[in-house]
């Protein structure tokens, strides 16, 4: 037996489990149907069984290499960096794209106020606390092994501790998130972020350019002066020293978020901040090409805008020319 794991949030199982080092289940009580996850882990069953012996005895015991997806923590970010392994993280809106994404293996998702893109909101700052909720609830029931992390957004954690406290309180209980994340680095928000994790939150950082205060810094890159790239890595480590579990390094030269990367001892997870990073995080409607306009640094693997465009003026021709519906 290698680890004792909670998953009863996600299957209602009800006894302690056990996972052997191979990750398959041993010992275990099931008493619903359950619907596992896709991805090779699928399984709609009933058990009863309760130890290995009994199964092991039993020729009709349906659970013989049953694997299950364990969900990913704060901790093992943390222990992911130790072993060099590098973090894949990306952002979802809403189910569907959370439920690929997770299905897909990657180990972050963020719900992030970057869905202003999807909303039609021209940056993140008119992002509500409500539509960020509503929005982090459909990607919950998407994820079943990423560690799902939600942006506070604009004005939901800035004018106090209690507001913070309110909030990520809010964005924990109402979506079943793991974590929420902040911008910002400066002493108030230091001391938000030290309460936040004394009540047991979860808090990522985020520093370099943090679009929440686009209307200082545009959308430039960050930390280009010696004196930029100090603050930026000072604010850093003051986060690592007030408890975050993990910081978004965004937009800032690559040889200082190398710097940053090697200071902390929790990840970093770079967007537009090169390949030192312990991470990498993108916004996935540039990833899928469906943004209208995609920032420098994001790589764009496929064009989606131009896929569904092709397939809805097919559709929209058949339609007009009596092809579909055939009969
Ligand atoms: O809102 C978001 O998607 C983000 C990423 C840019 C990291 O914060």
């Amino acid at each position: 037996m290698k680890e004792l794991i909670s998953i009863s949030s996600h299957f209602s199982i009800q006894n302690r489990q056990r996972i052997t080092n191979n990750g398959y289940l041993s010992i275990f009580k099931i008493q619903n149907r359950q619907r596992i996850t896709d991805n090779g882990y699928l399984s709609i069953f009933k058990i009863q069984n309760r130890s290995t012996e009994r199964s092991r005895r039993s020729p009709k015991s349906k659970i013989q290499n049953l694997k299950l997806p364990m969900p990913i923590t704060t901790q093992k970010l943390i222990q992911w960096k130790q072993e060099g392994r590098p973090i894949v993280a990306l952002t979802a809106w809403d189910y569907a794209i959370a439920k690929l994404l997770d299905d897909a293996g990657v180990d972050l998702i963020l719900v992030g106020d970057s869905m202003a893109v999807v909303l039609g909101y021209e940056n993140t700052l008119p992002v509500t606390l409500e539509e960020i909720i509503h929005h982090a609830k459909a990607v919950r029931r998407g994820v079943s092994r990423a560690l799902m992390v939600v942006d506070l957004p604009f004005l939901t954690y800035q004018e106090s501790i209690q507001q913070a406290m309110h909030s990520a309180g809010r964005v924990l209980k109402e979506t079943g998130a793991q974590a929420v994340k902040l911008e910002g680095g400066y002493p108030q928000m230091l001391e938000t972020i030290t309460r936040l994790v004394q009540a047991g939150i979860p808090v990522m950082g985020h520093v370099g350019l943090t679009p929440q205060s686009v209307h200082q810094l545009g959308l430039r890159q960050q930390g280009k002066t010696e004196s930029d790239a100090q603050r930026i890595l000072q604010e850093a480590i003051a986060l690592e020293q007030a408890g975050v579990f993990s910081i978004v390094l965004e937009h800032i030269p690559v040889e200082l978020a190398f710097h940053i990367t090697q200071e902390l001892s929790i990840p970093t997870i770079g967007i537009g901040a090169g390949k030192h990073c312990d991470g990498q995080v993108l916004v996935t409607s540039d990833v899928l090409g469906l943004s209208e306009k995609q920032p420098p640094f994001a790589k764009v693997y496929t064009n989606l805008r131009q896929i569904i465009t092709q397939a809805v003026e097919e559709y929209g021709m058949e339609v007009r020319e009596g092809k579909f519906p055939e009969s």
